[in-house]
């Protein structure tokens, strides 16, 4: 009887409890006990042995990494949904397949997304704060208190209407927001029809005319700083913008000295140009209520993770198999 070499799995970070005995029994899992980011040199031994490696989005796997993998290395299955760490055409020059975790992520990034909408022009951060921080003392209700901005009724502009995007849609429909979208494709006529959504293929009209930016789009080269300085100066005084996608998909700078300035109302924020690093000006705004700040927490559930983790296994499993897995990411 002839027993398969088991494949070396090496998971760079912690992963739920479930997920890690699975891949335990399943494979020759090397798993990360204590979480710690790994570090470039840990990654070019790992690359060098394993034949899958499950990074997710703090590593950053360039062509220098995937260029000093050895042969065996066959599969880059990221426990994530954004593939932006990873150089997806290095890969497919060495033969290297790449894999993500779509779909399952798409309801709680959204729900993240419309607790940021309500979050900042409700101003809840702010409220919350006056209970908890003893410096502040609250004397109770009165007419002209921390208001805040109403929600519904007014415009949402969607950037980037694929999974994420469209649930952001359906809920922000549900708050009574009316829908605007732009898209490099325009959604097909049911979509529209029951989110009762307005295309603009301008992005710069639609900045122009909306209430909320909801910043949705994936991160690609393409859409580095497509909420740029000049782009952002569109924006009405009043209006606010969220971001639970990528970071550099907005100029960071920017929008800092808009909110600054008074010519955008405010931000919601779960991630940063240079995370885990925020700026100082963005927690100073934070601290006088112009902006809510997140630590990359969009798709943070346990059920979530979970799912995400089945996700990595079917893709190697099915890899293995000699089978094409389900959510290969192409160059
Ligand atoms: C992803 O997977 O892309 C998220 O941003 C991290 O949860």
């Amino acid at each position: 009887m002839t027993h398969r070499k088991k494949t070396t799995v090496y998971i760079t970070r912690k992963l739920p409890d479930a997920v890690e005995t699975r891949m335990r029994e399943l494979f020759d899992a090397h798993l990360n006990i204590d979480d710690s980011p790994r570090t470039r040199e840990q990654l070019l031994q790992a690359v060098a042995t394993c034949d899958v490696l499950v990074p997710t989005v703090t590593d950053v796997v360039d062509a220098g990494l995937i260029e000093a993998a050895g042969p065996q290395l066959k599969l880059i299955a990221s426990f994530s949904n954004g593939t932006d760490h990873i150089d997806v055409d290095a890969a497919a020059r060495k033969g290297i397949t790449v894999t993500n975790t779509p779909n399952v992520l798409t309801e709680d990034t959204a729900d993240m997304t419309m607790a940021l909408i309500l979050a900042v022009p409700r101003r809840l951060a702010e409220g919350s704060r006056i209970l908890t921080d003893p410096s502040t003392d609250w004397a109770g209700w009165s007419p002209t208190w921390m208001l805040g901005r109403r929600i519904w009724g007014k415009r949402i502009g969607i950037v980037g209407m694929g999974r994420i995007g469209t649930a952001v849609a359906r809920r922000a429909k549900a708050f009574g927001l009316s829908i605007h979208y732009h898209n490099r494709k325009r959604a097909n006529p049911q979509t529209e029809n029951e989110l009762e959504a307005t295309y603009w293929d301008s992005l710069d009209q639609m900045l122009a005319r909306v209430d909320i930016v909801s910043v949705n789009c994936p991160s690609t080269p393409a859409t580095y700083h497509l909420l740029s300085a000049r782009r952002l100066a569109l924006m009405q005084p009043t209006s606010y913008i969220v971001n639970t996608s990528r970071g550099g998909i907005i100029d960071e700078a920017a929008l800092i000295q808009y909110i600054r300035e008074g010519k955008i109302a405010g931000a919601g924020l779960d991630v940063f140009e240079n995370e885990p690093a925020v700026n100082p000006k963005l927690i100073k705004l934070a601290e006088q209520g112009k902006v809510v700040l997140l630590p990359h927490m969009g798709s943070a559930t346990i059920e979530g993770r979970i799912d995400m983790g089945e996700k990595v296994i079917i893709n190697i499993r099915t890899y293995f198999d000699g089978h094409r897995p389900p959510n290969r990411v192409l160059p």
